[in-house]
C-alpha cells in the first residue's frame, strides 16, 4: 500500500532505536505520527521533534493499548499504518554459565513466558487492535487497501543462537 502525505501512522517502540528512527521517517514523508512507549521522556522529546503525539502505552497491557490507539485516532483519525517496534522481554539464555556459583543456570520459566507475552502476545494485541480499526474504516483507494501492519522481529526466530531455545514468532 502507497503511503500518503497525511494519513496516520502508529510506531510502537517509537522512542528509541528501528522505531524511533522509522517515526521520523514517516514524519518526514508527511505522515501524522503517534508514538507509543512507555518511556514517557525520549517518547515526549521524539514526538515534539517530528511534530507528531506521544502516548504512554503498555505493550502488555490490553486497556493501554486500546486507550492509546483511541487516543491516537482523536488525534490524527484512523491509523492507516502501524509499524510494531517495541517488544518486552528478559532476555537470557536457556543455560548460562553463573560466575558467581561457578555453575550453569537456567532461564526460568517464568522468564521465558514473559517474553512470549512481550513478544509474541503483545505483537497479536497491537496488530488485531489496529486491524480492527483498519477494517471497520473506509478504503483508501481502489483496490480496497485500508491500512498496512508491519511487525518487527529478530533473525533469532529463524537461527537458533548458541545456548537459546528457538521462539519462533
Ligand atoms: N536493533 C537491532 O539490531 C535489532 C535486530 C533485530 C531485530 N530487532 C527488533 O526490532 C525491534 C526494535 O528493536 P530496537 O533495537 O529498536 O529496540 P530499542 O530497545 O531501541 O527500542 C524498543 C522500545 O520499546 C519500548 N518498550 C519496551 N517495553 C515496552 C512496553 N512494555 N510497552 C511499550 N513500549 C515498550 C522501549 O521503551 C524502547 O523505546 C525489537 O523487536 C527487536 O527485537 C532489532
Amino acid at each position: 500500500m502507497k503511503l500518503e502525505a497525511g494519513m496516520a501512522a502508529v510506531v510502537t517502540g517509537g522512542a528509541s532505536g528501528l522505531g524511533k528512527a522509522s517515526a521520523a521517517a514517516f514524519a518526514a514523508a508527511g505522515l501524522k505520527v503517534a508514538i507509543f512507549d512507555i518511556n514517557d521522556e525520549a517518547g515526549e522529546a521524539h514526538a515534539k521533534a517530528i511534530g507528531g503525539t506521544f502516548h504512554h502505552v503498555d505493550i502488555m497491557d490490553e486497556a493501554s493499548v486500546e486507550a492509546g490507539f483511541a487516543a491516537a485516532r482523536a488525534a490524527h483519525g484512523q491509523e492507516r499504518v502501524t509499524l510494531h517496534c517495541a517488544m518486552a522481554s528478559r532476555r537470557g539464555k536457556t543455560l548460562g554459565w553463573d560466575k558467581e556459583s561457578g555453575q550453569y543456570k537456567r532461564l526460568s520459566t517464568e522468564d521465558y513466558a514473559f517474553g512470549a507475552e512481550g513478544i509474541l502476545v503483545a505483537s497479536y494485541r497491537v496488530a488485531s487492535i489496529s486491524a480492527l480499526g483498519m477494517a471497520n474504516a473506509d478504503p483508501v483507494n481502489a483496490d480496497g487497501e485500508r491500512g498496512c501492519i508491519i511487525l518487527t522481529a529478530s533473525v533469532a526466530a529463524q537461527d537458533g543462537q548458541i545456548g537459546q531455545v528457538r521462539r519462533a514468532i
